[in-house]
């Protein structure tokens, strides 16, 4: 069985407003309406939860009802780290088989997400414990210490990490056991969860995509605007090189004109 977990308990302090920004609208919908639809439309997936900021469970519900979500068994309210709202999306699947369940855990603001990558996902879980989604990084990443270089990690070593983040629940629940007695625990995603605390479970990396971008700035609310436009129904049909001009701004694309 396998169970993926939206995870929307944040507030979106760097968004700048009083809604958490999974409620904001791009292209007619809710962003948690959008990351909503693609679980539902995943045929590998059985069963959506929902970790919502404490204060908009109501909106939550409203938006499920809206995506006409029939996989989701529960809307949750999440806790005040994204660590935290991972574990209560844990203990809510505490009946659930620990070796036979799989979890997806996405993050509700990259309502971009692929059928692609939820396929390849679910099927890397067959034979691994704990999936990651990234993709290259184009910028050179540096590591600092107080605004001073201590190092250029290779750039062909890295990748920058996405969501979802795939695991077998008994794998994600020892992972999260261990790192509560870490007093000093501290992370932003799962799989650095299962690095450290279940460091001799290899995490297996799928190739993420552009596309799946978080939604944190409020400029990345014009560029996810401008993705939905580009694939929406009404868009002509382009082949990869238009579409990565039109992205470029180099062509015009007229919608409803193919
Ligand atoms: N998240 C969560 N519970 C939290 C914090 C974050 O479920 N306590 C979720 C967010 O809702 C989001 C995802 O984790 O879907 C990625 O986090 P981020 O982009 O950092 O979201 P926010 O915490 O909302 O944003 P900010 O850091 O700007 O406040």
């Amino acid at each position: 069985r396998v169970v993926a977990v939206i995870l929307a308990g944040g507030s979106g302090q760097r968004m700048g407003l009083s809604t958490p920004k999974q409620l904001l609208k791009i292209a007619g919908k809710t962003i948690l309406e959008h990351t909503l639809g693609v679980f539902e439309d995943a045929p590998e997936v059985d069963e959506i939860i929902v970790l919502m900021n404490p204060g908009f469970l109501q909106d939550a519900a409203e938006c499920v009802k809206k995506a006409g979500c029939t996989k989701v068994t529960a809307v949750l309210p999440g806790g005040t780290s994204r660590n935290a709202t991972t574990q209560l999306a844990l203990d809510a699947l505490a009946d659930h088989p620990a070796e036979t369940t799989s979890v997806l855990f996405h993050d509700a603001v990259r309502p971009l997400l692929s059928q692609r990558i939820i396929r390849d996902c679910v099927t890397a879980l067959r034979e691994h414990r704990a999936v990651d989604v990234a993709i290259p990084s184009a910028d050179t990443i540096i590591q600092v210490d107080e605004d001073v270089i201590v190092d250029v990690p290779r750039r062909a070593n890295l990748r920058r990490g996405q969501t979802p983040q795939g695991f077998r629940l008994a794998t994600i629940r020892a992972a999260y056991e261990n790192a509560w007695r870490d007093e000093n625990f501290e992370a932003t995603d799962d799989c650095t969860v299962v690095l450290r605390y279940l460091p001799d479970t290899p995490i297996y990396v799928v190739p993420g995509d552009e596309h799946n971008m978080k939604v944190t700035e409020p400029v990345d609310m014009f560029v996810a605007d401008k993705l939905f436009q580009l694939a929406s129904s009404d868009a002509p049909d382009l082949t990869e090189e238009q579409y990565a001009e039109a992205l470029a701004g180099k062509t015009v694309v007229v919608f409803g004109a193919s």
